[in-house]
């Protein structure tokens, strides 16, 4: 009998033997530099001429590992082959598929500090980051298979004499699964095995950023029994594979988490028809924020800062779910920033292999010379308050946590999501406006009310226009089955990552009905 879904404790690093054992997998990791971590298509294993160095972006020369990249045939082959897998996945009975999901779990259990030392290396995670990141694949895992076990049970539907009905939720086909790098093991492992346990078979194109960790777990995968095929793993560009997995008149889903831009883009190659496709292609796509924290008149202050500069520099801002504007209520506004300003100072940057690093670098130089070019244009568009002074990029993607004062709502800074530790703070004269400034933008992902009005938290809860509202608490750290997770407008499909409506996007209700 299954024991009912908890989430993953989280590892608590004070304690020394847990120090010392990431030490060690850290070191496990570094050693493991030079392995060269081939495409999956089928039972093929395929090592191509062409590699991807995969670096450390807290050290730019150091090698994490070596990625096969495919190219436009190897991704039309990835297809075919998903499509040939699919015609018996589709048959493994429900039970059987989460059995996978939940062996995998027990498998990534046993080897966690050494996925998440793995995140710390080639994402810049702090310990603690990577930790929760882990943490929360384990919890995909196993909720994702419960969950569709729950949907292989009978089903509730209006029973009339003379008729036996049944309504069975069956796969759709060929995904393609298109992760982002920021979530490298919990996101692409849950957007993976969500679609795989509801019957589908998938062509997994990691992110280019961060493919060593999904390699690992499509390892893992093949440890815990998943049959050959089922998830076909092809790194490789956008343009080249991505583009191509897309336009395939086989697939028959896209899953997509990433930036605006891209998911638009595979919104609408995803619409054209291509000659032999027989269905429309459905797309699952979580795309960007600009999220608020607002903090109302009456607030606890040091909650308020708490919450601001957690949730705006975590993992140096770069989640979907990051503050980046702070909206203040009233004459609390400087005193607010002075609290922000404070813990921002006392952050500790650095190399994420010390354990005392709470905020690492940004992902890699592209990302760096962004976020450089959103902090020249903040100071012409605000008052600086703490950070800007960038390193030198060949010695890691080093960025300070930044914080602008006295911004207008319609500053570029204030709507383009920016992916960095970027903060913007706005002063508002009502609780009203400073909704209304909450709500202006193009996305609408998360979002944060500190207060202690009742009034003014339900007024938020009722016009607030974010897909995860928080009240007196940070904007980031949803937990799987918990705070179901997904946002709307250009923020994308409020697909509600880790909830009961998730396996719903991966599968089609059948009904068949037998007169008796
Ligand atoms: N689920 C993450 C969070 O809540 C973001 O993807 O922070």
């Amino acid at each position: 009998m299954l024991e009912p879904f908890r989430n993953e404790p989280l590892t608590n690093f004070s304690d020394p033997k847990q120090k010392q054992l990431f030490e060690a997998a850290l070191c496990k990791v570094e050693a493991e530099g030079g392995r060269v971590y081939p495409i999956r298509i089928g039972s093929e294993r395929i090592v191509t001429a062409r590699k991807l160095e995969s670096v450390n972006p807290a050290d730019p020369a150091q090698v994490v590992g070596l990625v096969a990249q495919a190219d436009q045939a190897l991704a039309n082959k990835a297809v075919l082959s998903a499509a040939a897998a699919f015609e018996s996945w589709r048959k493994t009975s429900a039970p059987q598929r989460a059995r996978c999901l939940y062996k995998t779990a027990a498998l990534l259990r046993r080897r966690k500090h050494e996925f998440s030392a793995c995140m710390v290396l080639e994402a810049g995670k702090s310990w603690s980051e990577a930790d929760a990141d882990t943490a929360e694949a384990i919890d995909f895992l196993e909720f994702y298979g419960r969950e569709m076990e729950r949907l292989d049970q009978r089903q509730p539907l209006v029973r009339i004499p003379g008729e036996d009905n049944e309504l069975t939720y069956i796969p759709l086909g060929v995904g393609i699964v298109i992760p982002p790098w920021n979530f490298p093991l919990a996101i692409m492992a849950g957007m993976t095995t969500a679609a795989v346990v509801a019957g589908n078979t998938v062509v997994l194109k990691p992110a280019s950023a961060t493919p060593v960790i999904a390699a690992k777990f499509v390892e893992l995968l093949e440890e815990a029994g998943l049959p050959d095929g089922v998830v076909s793993f092809v790194p490789g560009s956008g343009s080249e594979v991505g583009d191509t997995l897309v336009d395939h008149p086989l697939t028959r889903f896209i899953s997509f988490t990433g930036s605006r831009e891209v998911g638009l883009r595979i919104n609408e190659r995803a619409a054209i028809t291509a000659p032999g496709q027989k269905w429309i292609k459905r797309v699952v796509a979580e795309m960007g924020g600009k999220d608020a924290i607002i903090v109302d008149s009456d607030a606890d202050l040091e909650l308020a800062a708490e919450a601001i500069a957690a949730s705006a520099f975590g993992f140096a801002g770069q989640k979907c779910s990051a503050c980046s504007r702070a909206i203040v209520v009233g004459p609390a506004y400087n005193d607010v920033i002075r609290r922000v300003a404070e813990r921002t100072e006392a952050i500790v940057t650095g190399n994420p292999k010390r354990a005392d690093v709470y905020m690492g670098p940004v992902i890699d130089k592209k990302a760096f010379d962004k976020i450089n070019e959103y902090i020249e244009i903040g100071k012409t568009e605000g008052r600086l308050v703490a950070g800007s002074s960038a390193g030198d990029p060949s010695l890691g993607y080093f960025i300070e946590p930044t914080i602008f004062a006295d911004v207008a709502p319609d500053a570029r800074i204030a709507q383009e999501e920016i992916f960095g530790p970027v903060l913007a703070f706005h002063r508002a004269a009502t609780f009203e406006e400073a909704l209304e400034i909450a709500n202006g933008t193009d996305y609408g992902l998360t979002g944060s009310v500190i207060s202690n009005n009742r009034a003014h938290l339900e007024a938020a809860r009722e016009s607030f226009h974010v897909g995860n509202l928080y009240f007196n608490r940070k904007c980031t750290g949803a937990f799987v089955g918990v705070h179901p997770f997904g946002g709307f407008n250009m923020s994308g499909t409020d697909s509600k990552a880790g909830g009961r409506d998730y396996l719903l996007l991966f599968t089609q209700p059948k009904v068949v009905s037998e007169r008796l």
